[in-house]
């Protein structure tokens, strides 16, 4: 691989981490998050042209909180401290942090103190920024220079230019602060060095290289979801080895209206890719029969699945390596935990295959965000309608169909989603919300049609805003739309009768029903 440059990101369990990844990715620089008590030697590993330290839910006051050695300040290259990293360099540097009289959440002012500061180079001397902090700077030794101030006082912005050590006491990476972009590129190019020329086209071809050579003369077995990550997963590989790719795909009768149709038909005749399609419905209706409990499906679905796809795998022959379409969140999550820094989200993808079957994995978008494995599936061909799938979890419909599962009751979710999603579509707003569905309720209520009455089931409409599923928000959707939602749905699906809106955010709730 060529060198890049690579900035590496101590994670301090702050909710922005992954966010400063991204900005740092967005302005063409490698960025890697490492767990804050990542050795000094690990970090050294990855030759960084500079570091990073994240914000924390702690207090640097609190024992067990996320620290550093003293001689991780003399490791060399510029750090970059963001709020609760600020006040772990302003105490690591001899200063002095506590709880602040007033605490500072949200919008603020800064007005810059020292002009001359490479942080912040052809900036305004007042912006806005953005703030999210109880403890702050009480007191800072004299080689440690204020420069910047918030409008209570309070340092926001420090740094030692000799050592080439900053800290910014608000977030640059959130959108709020207006000059967060700038103050970002000064960091990286300014005060790092770092050439901009981290790209995803050559990303494709060196991983493709890559991928030809860790397989050698090999084969690889892929489980196609018809999802964009393993789809990607695939393309990649293919164009790597080829038909040495041998790919299944398992129709759960779980999927969306046509969905196996319109997937398969993408894979084969679109992709090229050599795909043995499954259609194992009945298998896993049998399983969920009787059984209503949503980790009882979970389980039935997730079992049925091992089953199904080792059996194909014995018919495909020997394969060595197995594709996952795992990605950076998933690998960062995995490689904190225990280290009790953040929040850890257990990911349901994986887990599920077989504990006998010895294969080798491979990986190839673990470095990637979402979005980049977008953009590459866009570079490979991968045609849109893959690429802007809403995310769709692996027990699928069954999950969204409460109570017991049912050929008639899935058969009604089915085509009341399809008309959700048609009209969203039709409306502009598929691309501007995370995820949008509809949920089947198992019971059953009153109404009138004509002059008959009727007794049907209610369906939910769920439509949610989300940077990355971990936590939501219900989409504020067009009245008009909703309007013409819900009627379609009551006058074109015979058995549903009234529709519902699901206005609650994650947390409390979650995403899916079940
Ligand atoms: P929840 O319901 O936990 O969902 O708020 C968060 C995100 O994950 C998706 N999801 C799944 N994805 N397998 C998956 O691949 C699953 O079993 C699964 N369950 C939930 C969900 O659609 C949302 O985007």
């Amino acid at each position: 691989m060529k060198t890049r440059d690579v900035i590496v990101i101590l994670d301090c369990g702050s909710q922005y981490t992954q966010l400063i990844a991204r900005r740092i990715r967005e302005l063409r620089v490698f960025s890697e998050i490492l767990p804050w008590d990542a050795p000094v030697e690990e970090i050294r590993s990855r030759s960084p042209k500079g570091i990073v330290i994240s914000g924390s839910p702690m207090s640097v006051t609190i024992p067990g909180a996320p620290t550093l050695p003293r001689d991780f300040l003399e490791i060399g290259v510029p750090i970059l401290g963001i709020c609760y990293g600020m006040q772990l360099l302003s105490f690591l540097l001899g200063g002095k942090v506590e709880r602040a009289e007033a605490a500072e959440y949200g919008r603020a002012q800064v007005e810059v103190e020292d002009e001359g500061s490479p942080l912040f180079r052809d900036l305004p001397q007042r912006f806005c920024v953005w703030m999210s902090h109880g403890d702050s700077v009480a007191w800072l030794p004299p080689h440690v220079r204020v420069l910047a101030k918030s409008e209570g006082g309070l340092p926001a912005a420090i740094g030692v230019p000799e050592k080439r050590i900053w800290g910014l006491q608000f977030h640059p990476e959130v959108v709020h602060t207006t000059y967060g972009v700038e103050i970002l590129k000064n960091f990286l190019f300014e005060i790092c060095g770092c050439d901009p020329s981290w790209d995803l086209g050559d990303w494709v071809k060196e991983k493709v290289d890559e991928i030809a050579k860790t397989v050698g003369d090999g084969s690889v077995l892929s489980a196609l979801s018809g999802g964009v990550d393993s789809t990607v997963a695939a393309v990649l590989t293919r164009r790597a080895i080829g038909d040495r790719l041998h790919c299944v795909f398992v129709n759960n009768g779980l999927l969306r209206l046509n969905e196996a149709e319109s997937v398969l038909s993408v894979y084969r005749q679109e992709l090229n890719l050599n795909v043995q399609y499954v259609d194992a419905s009945e298998e896993f209706l049998t399983a969920l029969q009787g059984i209503t409990d949503p980790e009882g499906k979970r389980k039935a679905v997730g079992e049925t699945f091992i089953r199904v796809f080792e059996r194909e795998a014995k018919r495909i022959g020997r394969t060595e390596w197995l594709l996952q379409g795992t990605l950076y969140p998933d690998v960062i999550e995995s490689g904190h935990r225990g280290r009790g820094a953040s929040v850890i989200k257990t990911h349901h993808n994986v887990g599920g295959l077989p504990k006998d079957m010895k294969f080798k994995l491979l990986e190839p978008l673990r470095d990637l965000f979402k979005d980049e494995v977008r953009a590459i599936g866009a570079i490979l061909g991968v045609p849109n309608t893959i690429l802007r799938r809403h995310p769709f979890p692996g027990p699928g419909l069954a999950v969204r169909c409460l109570g017991e599962v049912t050929r008639e009751k899935l058969e009604l979710l089915r085509r009341a989603d399809a008309i959700f999603l048609e009209e969203l579509d039709s409306a502009g707003f598929y691309d501007k919300v995370w995820q949008a569905f509809c949920v089947l309720l198992p019971v059953k209520s009153v109404g009138v049609m004509g002059d008959e009455r009727t007794y049907g089931h209610p369906v939910v409409l769920r439509a949610i805003e989300s940077q990355d599923g971990m936590t939501a928000d219900w989409a504020y959707l067009d009245r008009q739309l909703l309007d013409k939602v819900a009627r379609r749905i009551c006058n074109e699906v015979k058995g549903i009768n009234r529709v519902v809106l699901d206005l609650t955010s994650k947390p409390p709730a979650t995403i899916e029903w079940e």
